[in-house]
C-alpha cells in the first residue's frame, strides 16, 4: 500500500543506514518533502548529512525503513524501477563529477543518456548518438545557467564554479523531480558559492521542484533556505525556519561546546 503523505514529493519513514563497519551514519530520520521545500540540511563533519541524501536516490542502500517519491517506494526498487528513481531524483556533488575530457555540452548530454538504451559510449561516438533536438536542449540549458559560450571547452579547462554549472544543467537535462546537492559550494570562492546558490533557488522557484542542499556554513543556510533540518549524530534535531535557528538550536545541532562554522560574509 502506498503510505507517501498527500502534498509531499519524497518522503521519508524512519530512515536509518548502518554501514558494515558499524557506523551509524542515519538513524530513524521521517522526513516530507514538498514541491514548495528549499530545503538545506545542515550538522556538524560526520553528522550523516551525505548518507541521508545519498539514501534519497539510493546510491546508499539504506538498512531500514522508507522512502516515497511519486507514489513509488525507492528503497525496494532494482532494475528499471532504481534507474527511473535515479533519473527523477538528480544530484550534483561538492566535486562536480564531470567527465574531465568531454566538453561542457557531451558533460550535459551525458544527463540525456538516462533516456536512452543501450551501451554508454565515451568520446565522438557519444556526441552522434543525440538528435539536433537534444544538442538544442542542451545548448538551452547552458544559456540558463550562463555558460553556453564555454559549450565546446573541455571540461577540466574550466574554473569550479563554471564545472559546478555544468553539473547542475547536466542534472537539468535528466528533467528531474526533485533536485539534490551534496556540499555543492564547498569547493568555491564566496562570489561563486553566491552564483551557484542562485541558480539553485531559481531553479526550484521556476520549475517548481523541491531543492535540498546539503551544507556546511549555517549562512549560507540562513540566506536562501526557506526551510532549514539540522542533522546531528545520524538523528534529525531540528526542522523549521531558518529564522528559527537561535543559538540553543544551532548548539544542539552542531553540539555543545562546539560552534558552526565560521560566518562568511554573504547575502545581497
Ligand atoms: N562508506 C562508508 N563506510 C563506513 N562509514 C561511513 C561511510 N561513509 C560515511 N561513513 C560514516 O558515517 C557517518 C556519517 O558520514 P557522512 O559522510 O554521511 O557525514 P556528513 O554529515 O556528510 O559529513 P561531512 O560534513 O564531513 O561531509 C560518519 O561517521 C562517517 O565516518
Ligand atoms: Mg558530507
Amino acid at each position: 500500500m502506498i503510505q507517501q503523505p498527500e502534498g509531499s514529493v519524497l518522503a521519508v519513514r524512519n530512515l536509518t543506514k548502518i554501514y558494515p563497519n558499524g557506523a551509524c551514519a542515519v538513524n530513524g530520520i521521517t522526513l516530507s518533502i514538498a514541491s514548495d521545500d528549499f530545503l538545506v540540511v545542515i550538522g556538524s563533519s560526520g553528522a550523516g548529512k551525505s548518507t541521508f541524501l545519498r539514501c534519497l536516490n539510493r546510491l546508499v542502500t539504506p538498512t531500514s525503513g522508507e522512502i516515497y517519491l511519486g507514489g513509488d517506494e525507492v528503497t525496494r526498487a532494482s532494475g528499471r524501477a532504481l534507474r527511473g528513481v535515479r533519473r527523477r531524483v538528480g544530484m550534483i556533488f561538492q566535486q562536480f563529477n564531470l567527465v574531465r575530457r568531454l566538453t561542457v555540452l557531451e558533460n550535459v548530454l551525458v544527463g540525456r543518456l538516462r533516456f536512452c538504451s543501450g551501451p554508454v559510449e565515451g568520446g565522438s561516438s557519444l556526441f552522434r548518438r543525440f538528435s539536433r533536438a537534444e544538442q538544442e536542449l542542451a545548448f538551452s540549458l547552458l544559456r540558463q545557467v550562463g555558460i553556453e559560450q564555454l559549450a565546446y571547452q573541455r571540461a577540466d579547462a574550466l574554473s569550479g564554479g563554471q564545472q559546478q554549472r555544468v553539473a547542475i544543467a547536466r542534472t537539468l537535462a535528466q528533467h528531474p523531480d526533485v533536485f539534490l546537492a551534496d556540499e555543492p559550494i564547498a569547493s568555491l570562492d564566496p562570489k561563486s558559492s553566491e552564483v551557484i546558490m542562485g541558480l539553485l533557488r531559481t531553479i526550484h522557484e521556476e520549475r517548481g521542484i523541491p531543492v535540498v542542499i546539503n551544507l556546511h556554513h549555517i549562512d549560507f543556510a540562513r540566506c536562501y533556505a526557506k526551510r532549514v533540518v539540522g542533522i546531528s549524530g545520524g538523528s534529525l534535531v531540528f526542522d523549521g525556519r531558518p529564522d528559527e535557528l537561535t543559538p540553543e538550536v544551532v548548539e544542539a545541532i552542531y553540539g555543545k561546546g562546539r560552534h558552526a562554522p565560521e560566518p562568511v560574509s554573504i547575502c545581497a
